[in-house]
């Protein structure tokens, strides 16, 4: 099972990246699934209805989320989409659904995407406990946790937890791509943070003159996307049989 992990697609120009790079890592690689991290797809972050259908008619099969799941007037109604997931460690009755199950030629994979606690907002439930609570519900051919997180060291302490647990668990979130692709000492495939894809030149997608302002006054803003910039692509192709983690890593010139 060949598994292509799209990070953090990030508004118009994410985009137009995955718009212009995904046919021909789609037909290099030959996935035989696809898991775009959709948090941050949409104008004022989140994924729309629009967004969805026209993605997975390209191919994607499951979209996973972060802490911008909630951000859209319709969050409910984009929650409630087949194959989308959110952080499944928010409270009790929360909208959405704590993982996805998707049925490929008979054999079920399950997505699962948490919420990292160190350095971040939202009051959420212990990743860890979490995870494990999931995993005694399912049952799947293959597991794969979207980990959603700012702190490397959570991230690292959660793969090792799952190591040999979960088929792969791939980081998201912080925007950058780590080096750090490998297969844990109990067959767990990983990496930190699968990066972004959108803005190369971007303060994490974010518009340059923005990000600096802010960092000079302190002074909060509501963040603008760069859109004068060229692209970069990030992604991960995971091959679940046989234990191989491989970077992709567009940048543009
Ligand atoms: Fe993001
Ligand atoms: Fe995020």
């Amino acid at each position: 099972m060949k598994v292509l992990f799209i990070g953090d697609i990030y508004m118009e120009l994410g985009q137009k990246a995955f718009n212009k790079y995904f046919l021909s890592v789609k037909n290099e690689h030959k996935p035989h699934f696809i898991i775009v991290n959709g948090e941050n797809i949409e104008k004022g972050n989140g994924l729309s209805k629009e967004i969805y259908k026209e993605y997975l008619e390209q191919g994607v099969n499951v979209f996973t989320l972060g802490n911008h799941a909630f951000s859209r007037r319709d969050a409910r109604e984009v929650l409630d989409l087949p194959y989308v997931t959110r952080p499944a460690n928010y409270g009790l009755g929360t909208m959405g659904k704590e993982w996805v199950e998707y049925n490929y030629n008979g054999q079920k994979i399950v997505v699962i995407n948490l919420l990292g606690r160190v350095f971040m907002r939202d009051p959420i439930d212990n990743p860890f406990t979490k995870a494990d609570e999931i995993l005694k519900k399912v049952t799947a051919d293959y597991v794969i946790v979207d980990f959603h997180a700012e702190a490397t060291s959570e991230k690292y302490a959660l793969a090792h937890y799952l190591d040999g647990r979960v088929d792969a668990i791939i980081g998201t979130h912080t925007h950058v791509p780590t080096a750090d692709n490998m297969v844990l000492p109990k067959g767990t495939l990983f990496q930190s943070d699968v990066g972004m894809t959108g803005a190369k030149y971007s303060i994490i997608g974010g518009e340059v003159a923005q990000g600096i302002r802010k960092f000079i006054s302190g002074v909060p803003e509501r963040v603008k996307p760069e859109i004068n910039s060229v692209l970069q692509f990030n992604a991960c192709i995971l091959d679940l049989d046989n234990k191989t983690i491989e970077r992709i890593n567009i940048y543009e010139e």
